[in-house]
């Protein structure tokens, strides 16, 4: 049944992806390795082993992914560019085959009306940086400037929208602080350089986007609530602490020039050897004014004080090690994806307020990620009867609206994600899509959740138009 939701005019709906997520073709057109590539291939890393090599095929399949795009009737799509497929060693030589690839799809993109919206890193970092330090090392933010430069000079007469990384929280703490992604590194607190050189790489980036000419330019966060397991002190603080790490790390640096807490600048200090200077100069570096900022919402996070007792399954997809000074609390009495997460289209509003309270200079955001994994596949007659995801969509949009109404200025909103695909150690098996995809014959369907936003979007049109 179509939504009688209603969006102001100028309200851009969109949905996304990434690159290692979809596109497979890991061997093709001299892409260089990742260290997406090296972790998959690892015994035990990814559910079930599940290979990204050929993936859904997208690096092949584009054009049809593009058609599914055009008919749904999208503004926007966000997707990544793979940082080997066109830096092969993450610098130096252009592996030109690279370039062409984003070309084709940017050129189908446009020609089908639809504005794209690349983003510069989404996690696959080339094995040769990874092999000199990483996001460990300042050089590789560096690195980062140039492969942005490279990208503003060959896209910005066709591309006005970018965003520079991804969720730079989650690849610091599920790759860096524990070892559930790529690289695995597993370093706990001591992890703290890799969030300061991405976010000193995403400064350096919006400098460089700015300079070949790009108009918008954002970075896409992931922000939830973090709810304290009670109103114990040591609960309260814990989940401060979590918050400040996660959410406010991430944020503080870009929208206010400063890190959130003295321990965390001073364990910054520390931990890379930087002066005092040096940080305030990066901080300014980070903190280049930005036209659009994008948000990540999933579920809110549930924390405590670290306790023997405690069960911290449930609600991060991993535990947190003990020895760290937080412990996830599940939250009870809410409905759950079949990834497990928490269906709790509140917080959505709730975040936005946090934002707004902490961010006098906000600038206007996009959901550029929100979507649930719901198992759903096609039934007798080939329908994918995916009730649960519509139901997910439009609860989160009502809660969207309700939070405009009440003062938040959002211009966007990006389903995660149109298609079915590569869903990091969860491999293949939670399906996050609009689309459903046979992994065996790699065929395409829409699902009932892609027909039920194909209509929301046509339903805002006249009042888009006025
Ligand atoms: C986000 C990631 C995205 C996808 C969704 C489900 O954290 O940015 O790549 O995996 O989760």
């Amino acid at each position: 049944m179509p939504s009688s939701l209603v969006f102001p005019p100028g309200f851009r709906f969109g949905t996304s992806t990434s690159a290692f997520q979809i596109e497979g073709a890991t061997d093709a057109d001299g892409r260089g390795v990742s260290i997406w590539d090296v972790f998959a291939a690892e015994p035990g890393r990814v559910l079930r082993g599940d290979s990204p090599a050929v993936g859904i095929d997208h690096y092949h399949r584009y054009a049809e992914d593009v058609a599914l795009l055009a008919q749904l009737g999208v503004q926007d799509y966000r997707f990544s560019f793979a940082w080997p497929r066109i830096l092969p060693t993450g610098r130096g030589t252009v592996e030109r085959r690279g370039l062409d690839f984003y070309d084709r799809l940017i050129d189908a993109l446009l020609t089908a009306g639809i504005n794209p919206v690349p983003t510069l890193y989404h996690w696959d970092l080339p094995l040769a940086l990874q092999e000199a330090g990483g996001w460990m090392a300042r050089e590789t933010a560096e690195a980062f400037a140039d492969y942005a430069s490279l990208l503003g000079e060959h896209f910005a007469d066709r591309v006005t929208d970018w965003l520079t990384l991804n969720e730079m929280s989650v690849h610091t703490l599920y790759g860096h602080g524990l070892s559930e992604h790529a690289p695995g590194l597993g370093l706990e607190l001591a992890a703290l350089p890799a969030a300061h050189y991405q976010l000193l790489a995403h400064g350096l980036a919006v400098q460089r986007l700015r300079a070949a000419g790009a108009q918008r330019i954002g970075v896409a966060n992931q922000h939830f609530p973090v709810i304290p397991a009670s109103d114990d002190d040591a609960d309260l603080i814990a989940a401060h602490v979590f918050a400040d790490l996660t959410n406010w790390t991430f944020g503080d640096p870009i929208l206010r020039g400063v890190y959130p807490s003295d321990e965390i600048a001073g364990g910054i200090l520390q931990l890379t050897g930087m002066s005092p200077e040096q940080l305030a100069a990066d901080l300014r570096v980070i903190s280049e004014p930005l036209d659009i900022y994008g948000v990540n919402y999933y579920e809110p996070t549930r924390i405590g004080a670290p306790q023997a007792d405690r069960d911290s399954s449930g609600v991060l997809e991993v535990d947190i090690p003990e020895g760290l000074p937080f412990a996830a609390v599940p939250i009870e009495g809410v409905e759950r994806t079949d990834f497990g997460w928490s269906i709790v289209p509140s917080g959505l509003g709730d975040i936005l307020r946090q934002l707004r309270e902490r961010y006098p200079e906000l600038p206007p955001i996009i959901i550029t990620e929100n979507g649930a994994s719901f198992s759903d596949g096609p039934g007798a007659d080939g329908r994918v009867r995916d009730q649960r995801r519509i139901r997910f969509l439009d609860a989160h949009l009502r809660a969207l609206s309700d939070e405009m109404a009440a003062g938040a200025n959002v211009v966007g909103y990006y389903v995660w994600s149109i298609i079915d695909n590569f869903e990091w150690a969860a491999g293949f098996s939670e399906r996050f899509g609009l689309v459903h995809v046979d992994l065996d014959t790699l065929v395409r369907t829409p699902k009932d959740s892609y027909y039920w936003y194909r209509d929301l979007i046509a339903a805002q049109s006249p009042a888009r138009s006025v």
